[in-house]
């Protein structure tokens, strides 16, 4: 069976406690002038906690800014738009448990010629049970881990994030430091449908960031043989003061609340480490990095086994193309 590396709520925010006294040894690296002039950004997720976050940021550095989300249209947009200055701001509806938003989101995104130039994929389901979507795919599944291949694979295939042009396209995945010490990913599962609750819901989670963490390490490795054409890291914001916990039981949410707000960071202090990886030039021709906040890691050994990423890849490809006839993936080379 999958295993996360936490099934109790409270024990992994007090874990993240810790980490908020870990050195920021890159901190110091990111500039005020650090900026993304001329480039769009495209965030999932990003109407609320960190995903708003990063788009007011990453307006306020002067990007084109998309934000894919399922909601709050237009009103989360117009708050960016009116804290950050910058009215280069666009919303456009992404609803990552339905496969055809998938395909509707990027056939928009290409017919209107958009081109990428970093990817936040942030968007995370912090669903407290199992939850059937109308593909049949679980929500946790689906939002954590999957939408996020087809996304990718739609957004390269269709030329919206463009390898070998003149400048290195970035793809961040959002992953969390838990995905550290989780089961190997467990194939009997694997897009299966079944009855769980909150334990096993909040084991998932972080075993599917160990899912993200592989699909990014195998993505990176397909799109940079010989040099770096798209730049593919991770990276965990450490403890935010979110709205992630909005599904847990009602005494172990107040306990939170209470943890969050003393101690975890400020979504928009979270986001610096983000904005960072995205922007700055510090990460030209480097691919496959994994930061957590601002400390520069290797990610679990597990996500680095050649053999877990190909069949990872090979199992998500069979099932995209059990769940949609419009399946397409970039090829296998
Ligand atoms: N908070 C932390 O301590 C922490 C720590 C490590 C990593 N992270 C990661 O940081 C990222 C952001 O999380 P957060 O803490 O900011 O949580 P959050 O406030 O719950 O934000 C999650 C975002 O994802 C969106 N989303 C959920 N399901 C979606 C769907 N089906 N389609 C499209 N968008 C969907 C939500 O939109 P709606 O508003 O429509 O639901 C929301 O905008 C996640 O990847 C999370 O795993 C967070």
């Amino acid at each position: 069976m999958a295993e996360g590396k936490f099934d109790n709520p409270v024990v992994a925010a007090l874990t993240g406690f810790y980490d908020r006294f870990r050195k920021q040894e890159m901190a110091a690296r990111f500039k005020a002038s650090d900026n993304f002039d001329g480039k769009t950004i495209l965030i999932t997720g990003a109407t609320s906690g960190l995903g708003f976050a990063l788009a007011t940021e990453t307006a306020k550095r002067g990007g084109k800014v998309i934000m894919g989300c399922r909601g709050k249209i237009p009103e989360a947009g117009n708050k960016v738009r009116e804290i950050s200055g910058n009215d280069n701001v666009e919303m456009m509806y992404l609803d990552l448990t339905r496969i055809s938003s998938i395909h509707d989101f990027t056939d928009t995104l290409q017919q209107n010629n958009i081109i990428l130039d970093v990817t936040i994929l942030n968007a995370a389901s912090a669903a407290s049970r199992a939850r059937k979507t109308e593909s049949g795919l679980d929500e946790l599944f689906l939002v954590n881990y999957f939408a996020n291949f087809m996304l990718v694979n739609l957004l390269i295939k269709k030329g919206i994030i463009k390898g070998n042009g003149a400048t290195q396209p970035r793809i961040i995945f959002i992953t969390s430091d838990t995905h550290r010490g989780c089961s190997a990913i467990d194939y009997d599962e694997f897009g299966r449908y079944f009855d769980y609750g909150v334990s096993k819901a909040i084991s998932n989670y972080s075993y599917f960031k160990l899912v993200l963490n592989t699909f990014a390490t195998e993505l990176s490795g397909r799109l940079n043989k010989e040099r770096v054409t798209v730049q593919v890291n991770a990276i965990c914001p450490g403890p935010v003061n979110t709205n992630i916990i909005r599904e847990i039981p009602f005494l172990a949410r107040i306990a939170l609340r209470a943890i969050f707000a003393m101690i975890f960071k400020t979504p928009r202090k979270a986001a610096q480490p983000i904005i960072y990886m995205a922007c700055s030039d510090d990460f030209n021709d480097r691919t496959n990095e994994y930061m957590h906040m601002f400390i520069s890691k290797k990610m679990d050994e597990k996500v680095y086994d050649a053999a877990e990423g190909l069949k990872l890849w090979q199992e998500s490809e069979k099932l995209w193309k059990q769940v949609d006839e419009k399946a397409v993936m970039i090829e296998l080379n």
